[in-house]
């Protein structure tokens, strides 16, 4: 296993976010596979069996713990890789939150800081930390998952959920705000819309309808990242295109 920042030079290297389950394993199994560096982050390397085992098969995965609310934690893990360039930060983790805790009569706000301090603050504490990685490599792709949720156009729509839908909201302004702030560097910033995908957190929401595989998601974002277009900066758009108005 490599040591932190001693890849191999010459192919194009992901930090991936909560790669636990869900999108985040697949992101790794998928990049892997394409033969990326892969820095796969979670909460308990420990119980994360799917995801190393994929480390002890992929000479290209590191696994590394991770959690996205802990600030020492983000900090310190950016300074282990400080000079290892990041082609895409891609800030995956993620959590739905309890439904009865965001609806009216049975608010939590000790959950609504748990949700926000994941979804919204995770993000913007990743990528800022891990801004001079992405700054010097080849790429320079920021990338969140985002929810289409957190925008009015589609949040608004129906009723509870409050505390995804604004966790996901305070997201789109951060990253939003974020590439106001590196393009001049070069570096583009997007939040993708991965779909309806059977993972823990869509079940967590209380969907019961149609959703994509996993897999099929991830691989559909990973071929939306390699295809970001400048229009999109800045924006979050889903895996096949399409910007979605705030
Ligand atoms: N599934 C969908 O339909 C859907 C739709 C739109 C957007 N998304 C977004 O896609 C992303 C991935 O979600 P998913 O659907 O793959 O859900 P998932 O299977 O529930 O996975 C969520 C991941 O986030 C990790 N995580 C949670 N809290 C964390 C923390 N404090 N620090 C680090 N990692 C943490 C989890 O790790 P543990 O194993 O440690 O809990 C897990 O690996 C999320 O940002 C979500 O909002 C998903």
């Amino acid at each position: 296993m490599p040591e932190a920042g001693n890849f191999p030079a010459g192919q194009p290297t992901v930090l991936i976010t909560g790669a636990s389950r869900g999108l985040g394993l697949e992101f790794a199994r998928q990049y892997a596979a394409a033969g990326w560096n892969v820095v796969a982050t979670c909460r308990s390397p420990a119980t994360a069996g799917d995801l190393q085992a994929l480390a002890a098969a992929a000479t290209s995965v590191v696994v590394e713990p991770l959690d996205v609310t802990d600030d020492a934690a983000v900090v310190a893990l950016a300074q282990r890789y400080a000079t290892q360039p990041i082609d895409v930060l891609l800030t995956n983790a993620g959590v739905y939150g309890t439904l009865a805790k965001q609806s009216l009569g049975t608010m939590d706000f000790e959950e609504a800081r748990r949700v926000f301090d994941i979804n919204a603050l995770g993000a913007l504490r990743v990528a800022h930390a891990f801004l001079d990685n992405v700054a010097r490599s080849a790429q320079k792709k920021i990338v969140s998952l985002g929810g289409g949720l957190g925008a009015q156009s589609i949040g608004s729509l129906f009723g509870g959920h409050y505390f995804m839908k604004m966790s996901k909201a305070a997201h789109l302004i951060a990253m939003g705000t974020l590439q106001t702030e590196v393009k001049d560097r070069g570096i583009t910033v997007a939040m993708i819309s991965p779909g309806r995908v059977d993972t823990q957190l869509m079940r967590d929401s209380g969907w019961t309808g149609e959703s994509l595989k996993a897999a099929d998601s991830a691989a559909l974002v990973i071929a939306r990242i390699a295809a970001l277009e400048p229009s999109m900066r800045g924006r979050l758009v889903t895996y096949d295109g399409k910007l979605i108005p705030w």
